[in-house]
């Protein structure tokens, strides 16, 4: 792990180094402390497989027309940061967005009156993008991944502005918004889009570490958060 941090605050020294010049972006520092460095060996021959395996266990409880579109799920370009369009909606649910809670801990009304604005963030035809059929108190992986988000990024993060940050301003309706192929790209994506459009409702600085740890796990879901795939 020592490792991950040293090849992170080397890319990114190298990057802040880019900076104000006209040099080209990071791509060519990275190119050498890319986070294949943190990768167990053969790690990194199984990532692809296993992020397209990802997808699999949850949609396969759900309909049969949603595996049809699994290829095209991966955005060709990782999705930006959005203002998002239902601070009005959780104003009047009753969420007091200077302080909101984790889901779990809104009163059952409100919980329920959310749902459909998750929904919508998400770009699911119905509630069974997260919910087994028939029975909303299952316990789905989504369900799972969906409470975590909100604990993690929608309790203590915000906009660039001190705004609310909810999961359309990530999500702009979309379950998938990272193209991992490229992995320089990601970084630079996370870096321009997740750390400094970003801000902590604490006013501390937004680092990799603020959502990746200070070992800098990129496996938030699986390794951070324990969501098995
Ligand atoms: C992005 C994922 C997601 C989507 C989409 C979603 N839900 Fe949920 N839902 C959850 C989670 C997570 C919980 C559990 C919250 C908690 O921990 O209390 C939940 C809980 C519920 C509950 C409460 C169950 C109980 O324990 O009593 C109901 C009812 C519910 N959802 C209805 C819906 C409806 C209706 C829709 C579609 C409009 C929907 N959900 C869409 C994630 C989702
Ligand atoms: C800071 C940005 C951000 C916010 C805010 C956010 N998400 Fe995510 N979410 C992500 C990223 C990045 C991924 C990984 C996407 C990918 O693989 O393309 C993801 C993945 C997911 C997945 C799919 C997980 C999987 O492995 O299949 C679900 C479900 C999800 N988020 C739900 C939510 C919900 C619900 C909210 C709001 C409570 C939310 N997210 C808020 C960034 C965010
Ligand atoms: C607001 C939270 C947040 C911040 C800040 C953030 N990331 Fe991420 N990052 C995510 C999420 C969520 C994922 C998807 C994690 C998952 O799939 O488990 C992700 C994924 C990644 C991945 C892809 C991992 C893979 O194997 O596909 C890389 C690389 C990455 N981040 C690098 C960075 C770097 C470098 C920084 C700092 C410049 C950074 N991130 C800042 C939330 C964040």
């Amino acid at each position: 792990m020592k490792h991950a941090a040293l090849a992170l605050a080397l890319w990114m020294g190298a990057f802040a180094g880019a900076c104000g010049s006209t040099t080209p972006p990071p791509e060519t520092a990275a190119d050498k402390n890319d986070f294949d460095g943190e990768s167990s060996p053969g790690d990194d021959a199984t990532a692809t497989s296993e992020s397209a395996k990802a997808e699999k266990p949850a949609k396969s409880e759900k309909s049969a027309a949603a595996d049809e579109g699994e290829e095209a799920e991966a955005p060709a370009k990782s999705t930006p940061i959005q203002a998002t369009k239902f601070e009005a909606d959780l104003k009047k649910i009753g969420i007091n967005l200077k302080k909101i809670p984790e889901l779990e801990k809104l009163p059952s009304a409100q919980k329920k009156k959310v749902m459909p604005l998750l929904q919508k963030a998400l770009g699911y035809d119905t509630c069974q993008g997260c919910h087994a059929e028939g029975d909303f108190k299952k316990e789905t992986r989504d369900m799972k991944v969906a409470r975590e988000m909100w604990r993690h990024f929608v309790v203590p993060l915000r906009s660039e502005s001190g705004g609310t940050l909810f999961c359309d301003s990530c999500h702009a309706g979309n379950e998938h918004v990272l193209n991992r192929k490229d992995k320089k790209a990601v970084q630079t994506f996370m870096e321009e889009e997740y750390q400094y459009k970003l801000a902590r409702a604490d006013k501390e600085d937004m680092e990799c570490g603020t959502c990746h740890g200070d070992a800098m796990e990129t496996k938030i879901i699986e390794k951070l958060w324990n969501i098995p795939k």
